[in-house]
């Protein structure tokens, strides 16, 4: 029977692009729903851009652009990337949409109806000088757990843990760089422990969830009262203001998952669908893919705020381990957080499509990748072990076509066919592990009977044409069953194993008939080997790579670094290196006021405007050449992450650059068009 299927993975962060990491993710759902489709059951794939929250206005502030115009550059390279990697969405939308605001507009309402919303005083980190409340990302501090310096607010890059911002040491706004202090704040909260029994039954008793996950679940959060969840946050916040409440806005946590519906109302909204057949109805699976590290989110808050907007609940929550590269994190510095956009520069994504299937386990276990290991695979296993069966048997009954009748092979097809079914129980329990194993095991065996028959020496005795046919029609209907069980991971192999002998490669049925009578295309290459080198080329550590082309890690230029060669391994003496100068972050601001200090000879003070809210004070020694009144307005170039300077008359929070010698002045200046904020590279 037919079933109804909706599918998600985990809606990407619109502050950054797609990397190996994130692709474990859409790879793996992508071939499930390939898999159900092939299967011949409705699957359809959703997704969208995670697009509110801090990270991503603080990132459009740096750039000096809204952060609309950020999401929407984010979107389309997104969604590049995924065409290339043949991730196959019905549709990609975005948290930002009327959609998705609509499907929170609802839950919130539910929420608000079942008394699930309080609104209590809580403090918060304030900035005395801004006069706002600072969000966790506008807080930087010493972590207080390790001491590392300049962590953010609610996390430390260092040591990984977590913290409320209060507790940072010696905090300051990023905003004015002054120490916050604390004040009580009027925040949103969800009042979960209502649904402590719901959650505590659905997340045992469901079958959604992988027995490891239920057992966290139980051991960390189910065990003890649920705590309140803080869903509002105070303005400045990109994301959307909670009805009733002006100023304070959904935490991104609050909306991200909420955009699963959205995504899903503006795929219905296309194709005439009700949306409810897709989110109301007991009878439509829907599966959502996702990492480990927001295991949290979905399967605690996720189901709560499903259960009270009376939306159907997830039939099943696959989560999946970390990629790890050479058994460590990926790290910028040994140039292992490799994009997607670099990994196209170098390597084919069909490659990395059944690597990554050669390893994915339904389990939470992390993946990975290992270069030898990636090399080994592609050639020997694809290339070496399937592509090899239609190329060492197909030219030779090019012109005759396939066998009328499907000739004795000793059982090949019959075991191969009957494999089908457990091989398809292995892709619907994400195993797709098991499913490449098995499917290399036909390989072998088809690899073997090839060797035995060796249709390159029948070739040679004319007299033998008959049963040259019947070989190649065996080896030939042989890789027809392995291509469309490799169909879900390898579509592209599908396809062109579809044109070389005429099959629709749309079901997975067409495994269990053998083909006969018909003709044979010419071959064409379907898959090239690996070279070692275009891996380790790809893996060149980003500080290695010369200044010419380090730009493709800010997306800015795409320039290739095949050979990874005229690498600078150590700085010249008396120069310093592209990373150094990245260090200083240099930005186009707008003096929007500017007074004279009496007291001081040289010195004016300035406030500079670096696009938004953001303002700095910045005391310039250029008082000998300039007129305050005249500087007001003027774009300059400053120094933006200048540690700030605590000098007689105040804080200096940055600084201006200026040309001069012997007491002349000159304000550098960007051309008209720059915009506060813009940076400098
Ligand atoms: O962790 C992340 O990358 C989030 N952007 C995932 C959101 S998934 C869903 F809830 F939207
Ligand atoms: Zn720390």
């Amino acid at each position: 029977m037919s079933r109804q299927i909706l599918v998600t993975s985990a809606l990407p962060y619109a502050n950054g692009p797609i990397h190996l990491g994130h692709l474990v993710e859409y790879i793996q759902t992508d071939i499930f729903v390939r898999f159900q489709r092939l299967r011949g059951h409705r699957a359809v794939y959703v997704c969208a851009d995670d697009t509110h929250g801090t990270a991503i206005m603080i990132r459009a502030q740096k750039e000096g652009i809204p952060p609309e115009r950020l999401i929407a550059d984010m979107a389309v390279a997104h969604q590049r990337d995924f065409a290339a990697f043949g991730i196959s969405f019905d549709h990609y939308g975005s948290t930002n949409s009327a959609a998705s605001r609509a499907a929170c507009d609802g839950i919130w309402a539910a929420l608000v109806a079942a008394n699930m919303v309080v609104e209590r005083s809580v403090e918060r980190l304030y900035d005395p000088v801004q006069k706002t409340f600072l969000a966790d990302r506008f807080v930087v501090g010493e972590c207080p757990r390790c001491g590392t310096k300049d962590q953010y607010g609610d996390s430390c890059e260092a040591c990984g843990s977590t913290y409320a911002a209060t507790e940072l040491k010696n905090p300051r706004s990023v905003h004015s760089g002054a120490a916050p202090v604390t004040k009580p704040s009027r925040q949103l909260f969800v009042r979960l422990e209502s649904l402590q029994p719901f959650l505590t039954e659905w997340t045992r008793s469901s079958g959604a969830l992988q027995e490891e996950v239920a057992n966290y679940l139980a051991g960390h959060f189910l065990n003890k009262p649920l705590q309140d969840w803080d869903v509002s946050r105070p303005a400045p916040y990109f994301g959307f203001e909670i009805p009733g409440h002006p100023g304070q806005f959904w935490y991104v946590w609050f909306d991200a998952p909420i955009g699963y519906i959205g995504s899903t109302a503006e795929w219905c909204q296309r194709h005439g669908e009700s949306l409810d057949a897709w989110w109301r109805n007991p009878k439509c699976e829907i599966v959502h893919f996702l990492g480990k590290d927001i295991t949290y989110f979905h399967t605690l808050f996720w189901p709560a705020l499903l259960r009270v907007g009376g939306y159907q609940l997830p039939r099943r929550v696959q989560i999946h381990g970390f990629l790890r590269v050479a058994g460590e994190k990926m790290s910028k510095s040994r140039g292992t957080f490799v994009t997607a956009e670099r990994y196209l520069q170098h390597l084919e994504p069909g490659w990395l499509r059944y690597y990554y299937a050669s390893k994915l386990s339904p389990r939470i276990d992390d993946l990975d990748f290992v270069p030898d290991e990636f090399v080994g695979k592609v050639n020997s296993d694809l290339v070496g072990r399937v592509v090899n069966l239609a190329s060492r048997s197909a030219r030779f009954v090019e012109a005759a076509g396939l066998a009328p009748a499907y000739p004795d092979d000793g059982g090949l097809f019959a075991r191969a066919a009957s494999l089908g079914d457990t091989i398809a129980a292995a892709y619907e329990g994400c195993d797709y592990r098991e499913a490449m194993r098995l499917c290399m095991t036909l390989a072998d065996a088809a690899n073997e009977y090839v060797e035995g028959k060796a249709p390159w020496t029948l070739k040679k005795d004319p007299s033998r044409a008959a049963e040259l046919r019947d070989v190649c029609t065996v080896v030939l209907n042989l890789f027809h069953q392995i291509a469309i069980y490799l169909a879900p991971v390898l579509p592209d192999l599908a396809t062109k194993a579809g044109r070389l002998l005429g099959s629709a490669m749309d079901r997975w049925q067409l495994a269990q008939q053998p083909l006969v009578g018909t003709p044979v295309a010419t071959f064409e290459h379907m898959m090239a080997r690996v070279d070692e080198a275009a891996v380790a080329a790809m893996f060149v550590a980003e500080a290695a790579v010369p200044a010419a082309v380090a730009a493709d890690a800010t997306g800015t230029a795409a320039p290739s670094t095949d050979g990874g060669e005229a690498l600078v391994k150590e700085p010249l003496a008396g120069t310093i290196t592209i990373d150094d100068f990245q260090k200083v972050d240099l930005r186009i601001a707008r003096i929007v006021r500017a007074e004279a200090i009496p007291e001081a000879k040289k010195l004016l003070r300035l406030q500079l405007s670096l696009g938004g809210t953001a303002t700095r004070t910045v005391f310039a020694g250029i008082k000998s050449a300039y007129e305050p009144e005249q500087l007001v307005g003027r774009l300059v170039v400053m120094v933006a992450n200048l540690a700030p300077r605590k000098m007689k008359f105040g804080v200096s929070e940055g600084m201006v650059i200026a040309a001069g010698t012997d007491g002349e002045v000159f304000l550098l200046s960007p051309d008209a068009g720059a915009r506060p904020g813009q940076r400098l590279h």
